[in-house]
Formats: structure tokens, C-alpha cells, sequence
């Protein structure tokens, strides 16, 4: 399936269920290299599909190592440290799990390899790795900018003689490669690698460190400044090996589960896959949320968030260092939104290097959405946001799954938010918005379209009422226009002029009276004249979009009822339930006349009927937005049914649905 450019998402209410998260993205890669290097085949179970795990795969294969997939399950039959390709051309996508570990290990490989990536790969730093490999001996040149990828490596003479350093304050993926590759030289001689700087993201050495000792290399983890290979070390397949499910995605779930109790209502969102006993750091995520008054539950192979602590409203707001968990931080700078008090996270230097300098993505993001953000080298302070500062945004995600995943929380703010470039989430979790959508609540919507005259205005405002509900009468928005555009002679059919006006039409709907500016419209809009007139430039598609974001601002909690002619099948297609409403020509005609000779309009029946047939016709024949039932329309024919009838027939639906 291919995914929208553009990606719409409701309001949300609530949140409530339980989510199966796809394998860590940082183990999987790790693993499928270690057991490529292992000797022996290695059975795994629970790896991820996604971009970077394709990217990994594709080079093993280049470099003659065989796979055998299986769905989640792969065999990996190992090379006992040597590629048997001795010469490849690899491309590592935005893979910096990939990328990284792979220059190390082909370094030491003597063979002749070309290691290429997308466009922001090339700018992601490379030099402190290739530094620590060029110090032993190993061939590498760069082949654009000097400390960047593309990278050419030739066979070289690797031989340690001393202890190797590296940086460790950039990325600690130039440390994760070292500490992969080396095991390949220690078969007769310890080698030891020293950190120079402070060392970032831990939690991912902890990962590292981990898996080495499950492939048969014990590493000494000397207060994470040295670590040293014991001679004689070498690489064996476990066997088997199970991929954990991944924390940094379990974020978003459990901020969903966190952000759907602001409103009281708290339906636990549960991760499957991680729990307390997780080697991934960003499990580490959860104990955050509990600081910041979310209600979390920690079983057995799962986690759950229950919305807000008892007698909390709002998340606390406060300084969060994040050197430990830079991924999920993200997930905190959309929580941050939601807080007491304004959030700052710190150690987030990183997240300048990463698939998009996220610092200031998330600066320019979250502007748009009307938050005060403020940002430095290595820190962002968010906001909180109060209702009226919510701004309706079409969300950038620069080439970056995590910008989209954590934006999708924005949603949660009473706001319609649109991801572009949904579909970056293949890097690590391409079922993101399916998975987000089945646990995630939007504010409910009841649409109730029919012809003219079928009574749907009057069932709509009724049902809105008995739910506590708002109510769009959309007819009234089309006519509000044409009212406009009969007063200031402009053309029905002259498209740009009144999707303009529509644009900035200011129109109020305050229960069953509508404000046009400063004047109440609600009599001026039902007349014969203008409803012909709405009907005329509502063929027009321009204006139809124009109007479209004025609907959907209407979606607001508790829910909303929603009647007109396109409510469920363009507006609101997904609406939870969706009433087509009509009546027989005559039955309506009588109403309609009723309804003018008690507004004091002058018509006869014969006017009505006629005005009634050409609007129909119109309405129904246009070429966008036509009147018809939404596939999962119910139908309900009013003309034997009074008011109060066909209200509680709508209501006992939505009874069943709910
Ligand atoms: O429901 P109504 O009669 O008040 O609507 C007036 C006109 O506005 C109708 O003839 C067609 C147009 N309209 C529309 O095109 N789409 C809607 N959702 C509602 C009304």
C-alpha cells in the first residue's frame, strides 16, 4: 500500500488497548551483524521490517553472507568473521545502526568495499570512527566531504599495539562499532578502547555490551571510560536469539495512554514486548512518565499507561536530563504541551546529528502549532499549551520516523493536525499509524446527511442536545457564503473570489444562532433565494475546500453531530456513525412550506416542490462532494416518523455503536 503524501489526524478524546510493538530497531541491526560475523547459523525470532533492518539485510547479502527470512524469523549462517565477498558496493540508506558498525567490521576485512547513503547520511558525522580505525592501520578514504560518508575502504594492515580511543560525546554508535568490530583482531591479543569525552547514550553500550556476551565475547566494562576484549575472544552463534520488542517505540503508546486520562476518562494503553527487565535504555521512558504524574503498570513482559495519577490534571512540568534516553525524549517534548509548567530537557546534543537536526525541527514544529519553545546547543524548553493556543498545523517530518511518530500525539490537543510524509515511519515501524489509530480515541462525530428539507437539520440539533454534543449545521456555512456573495455581487461561479471570502468568513455558530460578524443571520440565510445561491457555488470545489478546515474545527470534545449533504462521505469519513436521511419529495415540500409560512415567508407549495426538485438534482449530480449515502451509511426514511421518533431511532444507533 502506498502512503499518502499527507496524512489527516482527528482530535482526540481518549486513548484505551493494547499494542504489539515491532522488534528494536537498535538490537535487530545489532544482531544481524553479530551473527553474520559468528560462526555457525544463528535463529531469530521477532526482527524487525523496516527501512534500517532492509538496509542491513541487503549489505549481508552483498557481502555473500546467506540469510534465510521467514516472517519475523531469520536464519543467519555466519562467516566466522570473514565476508565472503571481498569486494561490494553497499548503500546504507539513513541506517546509522548500519552504517556505523559495518565500516568497523569491513575495515579489519581486507577487502575493497564503498559505503553510501541517502543525502542526510552524507552530512551525518563519520570522522571520530574512521580516526579510531585509520590510528591501527586501516585504509579509508572519503570520497565527498572529509568526515562524512561516502566512505571507500581498501584492505589495509590492522594491528593494534596499544590501546585504541574514541570519542564518545558525539554519538556512542562509533564506540558500539568499535566495540563489534574488535572481537575480529582479539583472537590472539586483548585490545582495550578508551573513551575520550564524557560518554552519551549508555543505555545503547549497555545494548552493545549485551549482545557481545551473548555471541561468546565478555567484554570489562571499566566505569564506561575503558573496556577491554580479552584475548582469545571470538564470535559463536547462540543458537537462538529473541528479539525484544522496541522501547523507543513503546513511547508513544504509553505517552497515548498518559494523554488520554487529561480528561478523566483513563483507559490503560499497554505495550507488549518490554518490561522492567529490558536491556533497551528507553524503557527508562516509563519511570519518566511516573515522575511526571502518570499512572504506569509494570507487568510481566508488558508495560501500561493509565492516564494521570489521581488528582492530577495535567502533567508536571519540569527539567528532564535525556542523555540516557534521546530517542524516546522526543515523546517528551510533545508531553511537554500538556504539562503544568514549562519542560526542559537537556543532554539532547545528539539529536543535532541524528536523521534531521531535531532540535530545530522540533522548534520550527511545534512553533507552528502555537507553542513558546525555546532551544540551545544541547536543550529545548516547551511550553505548556493552553486552549486557545492551539493552531491547526500541517506537520513537517524531515525524512524522520520519530518527528512523525511523536507529532501524531499532537493530536491529543484540541487541534486537527496532518503529518506530511507519513510513510517515513518504514525506518523502524511501518505499521506506526495503524497500530496509533486501533488504540486511540478521536472526539466522536455522528453525521446526518439527506437531501433539502429531509428534517436533518432539526433530528441533527436534537440529537447533538440529548448527547451534550456540538452541532454543524454545514448547510448554514454554504449559505452564510452566498448570503455574502449575493450582497457584495459576486459572481455564483467565480471559484477564487469566494473560496476567498469563504477563507476568512466570519461565521459563529452560537447554538441555533448564526453570526455573521456582528449580525445574527440565522432568519436571512433560510431564504428560498439563498439556499438556491448555496446550492449554486457549492458545486465549486475550491469553495468546498476552503470550507473544509472551518468543518473540521467544529470537532471538539465531547463530539460532535454533523449534518449536511458530504458529512460522511468527505468531511468526517470517519465519522463513528453515519445516517443517510431522507424523506419522499411530498413529505418534504409540506415541511418545508410549513417552515417558511412560519418564518413568514411568502410561498406556495408548488414553488417549494419545484425549488426542491432543482436543488436535489443539483446537489445530486454535482461532480465533487455529491449527495449520496456514505457506504456505511443507515438509512432512514422520515416520512411516516415524527421529530422525536427519528431522533431516538439515531440515538438507539449510536447507543449500539457506543
Ligand atoms: O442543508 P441546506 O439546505 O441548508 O444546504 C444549502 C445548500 O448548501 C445545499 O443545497 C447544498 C449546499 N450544501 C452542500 O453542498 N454541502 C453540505 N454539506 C451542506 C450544504
Amino acid at each position: 500500500m502506498t502512503s499518502p503524501e499527507i496524512l489527516a489526524l482527528p482530535p482526540l478524546l481518549g486513548a484505551g488497548g493494547s499494542v504489539r510493538l515491532p522488534g528494536s530497531k537498535s538490537i535487530s541491526n545489532r544482531v544481524l551483524l553479530l551473527a553474520a560475523l559468528s560462526q555457525g547459523p544463528t535463529y531469530i525470532t521477532g526482527l524487525l521490517d523496516s527501512d534500517d533492518t532492509q538496509v542491513m539485510l541487503a549489505a549481508l547479502a552483498k557481502l555473500g553472507v546467506r540469510v534465510d527470512r521467514d516472517g519475523a524469523a531469520a536464519t543467519v549462517h555466519g562467516c566466522d568473521g570473514r565476508f565472503p565477498a571481498r569486494e561490494a558496493d553497499l548503500f546504507m540508506g539513513n541506517a546509522g545502526t548500519a552504517i556505523r558498525p559495518l565500516t568497523a567490521a569491513l575495515a579489519l576485512s581486507s577487502g575493497r568495499y564503498a559505503l553510501h547513503g541517502v543525502a542526510r547520511m552524507h552530512e551525518r558525522p563519520i570522522k571520530d570512527l574512521v580516526d579510531a580505525l585509520v590510528a591501527i592501520g586501516c585504509d579509508i578514504g572519503y570520497t565527498g566531504n572529509v568526515g562524512y560518508p561516502p566512505l571507500a575502504l581498501g584492505p589495509g594492515r590492522p594491528c593494534v599495539r596499544g590501546p585504541l580511543s574514541v570519542r564518545g560525546d558525539v554519538s556512542s554508535q562509533f564506540l558500539t562499532a568499535l566495540l563489534l568490530a574488535m572481537p575480529l583482531l582479539a583472537r590472539d591479543q586483548t585490545i582495550e578502547v578508551n573513551v575520550v569525552g564524557t560518554l552519551i547514550s549508555r543505555p545503547y553500550i549497555d545494548i552493545t555490551l549485551r549482545l557481545l556476551a551473548r555471541f561468546g565475547v565478555h567484554v570489562d566494562n571499566q566505569d564506561w571510560q575503558r573496556f577491554v576484549i580479552p584475548a582469545g575472544s571470538a564470535y559463536a552463534s547462540p543458537g537462538r536469539i529473541a528479539i525484544e520488542a522496541d522501547a523507543s517505540s513503546a513511547s508513544y503508546f504509553l505517552a497515548a495512554g498518559a494523554l488520554g486520562g487529561l480528561r478523566g476518562t483513563s483507559t490503560p494503553v499497554r505495550v507488549e514486548g518490554v518490561d522492567a527487565q529490558s536491556m533497551q535504555g528507553d524503557v527508562e521512558f516509563a519511570r519518566v512518565l511516573e515522575r511526571l504524574g502518570v499512572a504506569i503498570v509494570w507487568g510481566e513482559g508488558w508495560i501500561a499507561a493509565a492516564g494521570l495519577q489521581p488528582g492530577r490534571k495535567r502533567l508536571i512540568g519540569t527539567d528532564i536530563d535525556c542523555l540516557a534516553i534521546p530517542d524516546a525524549a522526543m515523546t517528551l517534548a510533545i508531553t511537554a504541551l500538556f504539562g503544568d509548567a514549562p519542560t526542559r530537557l537537556t543532554g539532547i546534543g545528539s539529536w543535532r546529528v541524528k536523521e534531521t537536526d531535531r532540535i530545530a525541527a522540533m522548534v520550527a514544529e511545534l512553533t507552528k502549532l502555537g507553542a513558546r519553545v525555546e532551544a540551545g546547543a544541547d536543550w529545548l524548553r516547551v511550553h505548556p499549551m493552553q486552549g486557545d493556543a492551539w493552531r491547526n498545523a500541517i506537520i513537517d517530518t524531515y525524512d524522520d520516523h520519530r518527528m512523525a511518530m511523536c507529532f501524531s500525539l499532537a493530536s491529543f490537543g484540541p487541534v486537527n493536525i496532518a503529518i506530511r510524509d507519513p510513510g517515513c515511519v518504514r525506518k523502524t515501524f511501518p505499521g506506526y499509524f495503524q497500530s496509533f489509530a486501533a488504540v486511540v480515541r478521536p472526539v466522536p462525530v455522528i453525521t446526518i446527511d439527506g437531501p433539502t428539507a429531509s428534517g436533518k437539520g432539526t433530528v441533527a440539533a436534537n440529537v447533538a442536545r440529548a448527547l451534550g454534543f456540538h452541532y454543524l449545521d454545514s448547510g448554514a456555512l454554504y449559505r452564510a457564503l452566498a448570503l455574502l456573495a449575493l450582497r457584495e455581487g459576486i459572481a455564483l461561479d467565480d471559484a477564487p473570489r469566494l473560496a476567498a471570502l469563504a477563507q476568512t468568513l466570519p461565521l459563529r455558530c452560537d447554538g441555533a444562532t448564526i453570526w455573521l460578524g456582528a449580525e445574527d443571520v440565522t432568519r436571512a440565510i433560510r431564504a428560498e433565494e439563498v439556499g438556491q445561491a448555496a446550492s449554486t457555488l457549492a458545486v465549486l470545489p475550491p469553495v468546498r475546500q476552503a470550507l473544509l478546515e472551518l468543518q473540521h474545527n467544529l470537532r471538539r470534545a465531547p463530539g460532535l453531530v454533523a449534518d449536511g449533504r458530504d458529512m460522511g462521505t468527505v468531511v468526517f469519513p470517519d465519522a463513528g456513525l453515519k445516517v443517510f436521511l431522507s424523506a419522499a419529495t411530498g413529505a418534504r415540500a409540506e415541511r418545508r412550506h410549513k417552515q417558511l409560512i412560519y418564518q413568514g415567508i411568502c410561498t406556495s407549495i408548488d414553488e417549494v416542490l419545484a425549488d426542491l426538485r432543482s436543488r436535489d438534482a443539483r446537489d445530486t449530480a454535482r461532480d465533487v462532494a455529491a449527495l449520496r449515502p456514505a457506504d456505511e451509511a443507515l438509512a432512514l426514511d422520515s416520512s411516516d416518523l415524527n421529530v422525536e421518533e427519528t431522533v431516538e431511532q439515531v440515538l438507539q444507533w449510536w447507543r449500539q455503536r457506543a
